[in-house]
């Protein structure tokens, strides 16, 4: 009994290869889009940043990083129980994240080949990093005596589609958000190194870099479609991006906070720091940006945590279905309200200061 308190079970496919988390509106995405029109897209308006971005990815700085040394070489059961539990998902996560990088850079490094060379070039390049990046998190997994079926991930996983506009908006902020949260775990656990307890976080830093040229790269896109920043659509679809990275990750941190505890890191704090940072770096190029440093904005996400918690408690509960959903009837309406009070906060307009800061 003591052993399986220990060890938490996990649902698996096959021996050692772990079913996929459930989809939800808070697990990672897998995108598709409208590849004509993106073959279509004119560049020239940003093409030399465009190339000397490329210049940077060919360098591929990161080519000899991911290699698993000696420190990997060791029995990982001393991670144990809910920490063990929590630690599984969190590989799970970022490298089902890392993947659907992966599958949709590829796929259109695969389909703008000769149609849009430049950007397939640079999505070519991104897929390479992306698939190091996923493949060291499933070698992460196997430490922990589980992997995921990737091949299977890809056949049975939903896609959504986005338009192109959308998917630069959705990958540039993931990608810069995925920069703030390696960064900040690396600079917590150099500073307190006693809460390392598992090697992958000292391979954050290199790491983190790829994704800043990831988002710096989506970035130069947007700029080349000037279309895509400068009227009211935009604004208004900018904050729908924000919002919706912001919460999804906020309400899934906190959900969570017992893995960062077990980094010493208050899952709350490290989530603020993030979003502040994501947010004055996505305020270089977006239009608009959120004010969030208004405590209302996290007031607001706070009581749709508290409803999550109420609709998990229902959800578990022996009532039958029909009548489950009218008790759990408020508590979405509830967080619709709260996110759309959170969408209708007034935002930080950006333009002015585009013109005088880059
Ligand atoms: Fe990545
Ligand atoms: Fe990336």
């Amino acid at each position: 009994m003591v052993d399986s308190l220990k060890k938490p079970s996990f649902e698996e496919l096959r021996p050692g290869v772990k079913v996929p988390a459930k989809e939800t509106l808070l697990t990672p995405r897998f995108y598709t889009t409208d590849f004509d029109e993106m073959a279509k897209m004119d560049l020239s308006p940003n093409e030399e940043e465009l190339k000397a971005l490329l210049e940077e990815f060919r360098a591929d700085y990161n080519r000899h990083h991911f290699v698993r040394d000696a420190e990997f070489e060791q029995s990982w059961d001393s991670i144990d129980g809910e920490t063990r539990k929590l630690f599984i998902e969190f590989l799970e996560r970022s490298c089902t994240a890392e993947f659907s990088g992966f599958l949709l850079y590829k796929e259109l490094g695969r389909r703008l080949k000769d149609k849009n060379p430049l950007l397939a070039e640079g999505f070519n390049l991104m897929s390479r990093d992306e698939a190091r990046h996923a493949g060291f998190l499933n070698k992460a997994l196997s430490d922990f005596n589980l992997s995921l079926d990737l091949g299977f991930l890809t056949k049975t996983h939903k896609y959504t589609f986005f338009k192109p506009k959308f998917i630069f908006y959705a990958t540039y902020l993931s990608e810069k958000i995925g920069y703030w949260r390696y960064i900040t775990i690396y600079r917590h656990l150099e500073a307190h190194p006693e809460n390392r307890i598992y090697p992958i976080f000292r391979f954050f830093e290199n790491w983190c870099q790829d994704e800043n040229r990831h988002g710096d790269f989506f970035d130069a896109v947007m700029r080349a479609q000037p279309q895509f920043l400068n009227d009211w659509r935009a604004k208004l679809w900018c904050r729908f991006f924000l919002l919706s990275v912001f919460a999804t990750m906020y309400l899934n941190d906190i959900q969570r906070s017992g893995f960062y505890a077990s980094l010493g890191l208050d899952a709350r704090d490290y989530d603020i720091k993030v979003i502040e940072k994501t947010n004055e770096t996505a305020g270089r190029v977006f239009p608009v940006i959120l004010d969030v440093s208004k405590p209302e904005f996290y007031q607001r996400l706070d009581v749709c945590i508290n409803n999550n918690e109420k609709l998990g408690a229902i959800a578990n509960s022996n009532t039958p279905k029909f009548l489950q959903f009218f008790q759990k009837l408020p508590f979405y309406v509830s967080n619709a309200w709260q996110l759309l009070r959170l969408y209708l906060m007034k935002p930080i307009d950006m333009t002015s200061v585009h013109g005088t800061v880059r």
